[in-house]
Formats: C-alpha cells, sequence, structure tokens
C-alpha cells in the first residue's frame, strides 16, 4: 500500500531523515515511536510531498509519489491529521469537516461519507453549527481525524494525536483510533511519543531515532524490548 524504500531528507545541509524503509500494507495499522526531534514529522511530511527526499523513492500502490506535489498526493487516497489538527478555528465543525471532502463533487456522496463520518464522532454531531475554534482540545483532535475521514482515505497519517491531551481525553482519542482501525479498513501510521498507548491500538511498529530506525517488529516484541522499555515505555502512562 504505502512504502519509503531509503528515504532520506535534509533541511538544508542537515540531514534529518538517513535511509528510512518501511512498509505498510492495506487495512494496517503501524505505529513511529520516536522522541522529540527524531523526524517523525519530517516523515510525514516527506509521505505527502511536503519534504521532498535527497534519496530514495516513497511509493503509494506501487506508484511513486515523491515527485508528485502535495496535493496530487492528499487526492490519490493518503489523508493526515497534523500534529496541531490545522483546523479553520472561524467556520464551524460541520465546514471544517467538508474541508475534508473537498476533491470530491458528488454532493450526495459527501452527504453519505458525513453521516457515515458522525456515527464514529456523536460529540461532533452534536456541535456541527459551533465554531471550530470554540472546542475543546480533545474535541479538536477529534475533528481533525473526523475530517481526515471525510476524503475516504485509503492511507490515514496521524501526527501525535495524544500530544497536549488529559490522559482521560487521549484514552478517548486512542478508542476512536481502535474503532476506526476495525471498521474502515484502511491503512494508519500513527506516530507517537506515547509508545504505551500507540502500541494498545497497532499491529506493529517502528523505532525512529536521529532520524534513522532503530528498531522494528510486532506489537509484542517492542513491548518487550529493552530500548523500548526504557526509553519510550517508562516515560509515558
Ligand atoms: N523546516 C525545517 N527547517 C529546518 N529544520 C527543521 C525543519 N523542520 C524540522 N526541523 C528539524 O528537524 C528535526 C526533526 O524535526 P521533526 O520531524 O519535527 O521531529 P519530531 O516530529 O520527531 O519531533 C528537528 O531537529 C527540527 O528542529
Ligand atoms: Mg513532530
Amino acid at each position: 500500500m504505502l512504502e519509503l524504500r531509503q528515504v532520506s531528507t535534509k533541511y538544508g545541509q542537515i540531514p534529518m531523515l538517513m535511509q528510512v524503509s518501511i512498509k505498510i500494507d492495506q487495512g494496517e495499522a503501524v505505529c513511529m515511536l520516536g522522541a522529540n526531534g527524531a523526524g517523525k514529522t519530517t516523515l510525514l511530511k516527506t509521505i505527502i510531498g511536503m519534504v521532498k527526499p535527497v534519496s530514495g523513492e516513497v511509493l503509494f500502490r506501487g506508484q511513486r509519489i515523491d515527485l508528485w506535489p502535495s496535493y496530487k498526493i492528499i487526492r490519490s487516497g493518503i489523508a493526515i491529521v497534523p500534529e496541531r489538527e490545522g483546523l479553520f478555528p472561524k467556520l464551524t465543525v460541520e465546514n471544517n469537516l467538508l474541508m475534508g471532502a473537498y476533491y470530491e463533487k458528488d454532493k450526495s456522496r459527501i452527504a453519505s461519507r458525513l453521516e457515515e463520518v458522525l456515527t464514529i464522532f456523536p460529540r461532533l454531531k452534536e456541535r456541527l453549527r459551533q465554531k471550530a475554534g470554540t472546542l475543546s482540545g480533545g474535541e479538536r483532535k477529534m475533528l481533525g481525524i473526523a475530517r481526515a475521514l471525510l476524503a475516504d482515505p485509503q492511507v490515514l497519517l496521524m501526527d501525535e494525536p495524544s500530544l497536549g491531551l488529559a490522559p482521560a481525553t487521549v484514552n478517548e482519542v486512542f478508542a476512536v483510533i481502535d474503532r476506526i482501525k476495525k471498521e474502515k479498513k484502511i491503512a494508519i501510521l500513527l506516530v507517537e511519543q506515547n509508545a504505551q498507548k500507540a502500541l494498545s491500538v497497532v499491529e506493529r511498529g517502528y523505532v525512529l531515532q536521529k532520524g534513522t530506525i532503530i528498531l522494528e517488529g510486532s506489537t509484542k516484541e517492542l513491548q518487550e524490548n529493552s530500548i523500548v522499555k526504557e526509553s519510550y515505555l517508562s516515560a509515558t502512562s
């Protein structure tokens, strides 16, 4: 479904990602663990074409996409929930959601998609006319995820959905991610520092350290790995 082959990126002269290779199959949920500054956001930006690799390839459904402009990549079926959601605070919840379906021109298809997505987000359904800027942190995160789903993506990228949320809200967000995984059959790449939460919803994962993949394995292998235990599981709850 989605594959990075030996991808390297630079910011100016400074190397960031180094020979990163990952693979995500159809319907699979995979996490990318890593500390602050490891290059997690850079990795997601590289997938959606906002950062161009200096070497290596990004493939989506067997096709090379790393030379495509971002809009074309997004339109082809990859959606992202950015770290700060990227909402339009002055627009209503409903209009923010509809932005996610920007590339869909069939109105009835948009309406049925909206209805379907809202079954997963009852709190948003109650707040469709409310301005996005008035939502709580957890609700904004939900809106960011819901909006990405309105694009009907085959791959969903999520940049640290737990960041800045209270523990109870983090649990709600991860319950939603788990539900999406089970109901939607889309591939998910979940970028997280919260290893415990991330490993509770994925099948497999990678660990990114200073731009390099230092580990990969099943959820169980990562949970039992001493590096993961020491660096990523002890600090989070
Ligand atoms: N646009 C940019 N220009 C220069 N350096 C950047 C830019 N974006 C990120 N960086 C640097 O790249 C490193 C990795 O950043 P990032 O991918 O955001 O890490 P993470 O998401 O894992 O915290 C950091 O040291 C950051 O300062
Ligand atoms: Mg980041």
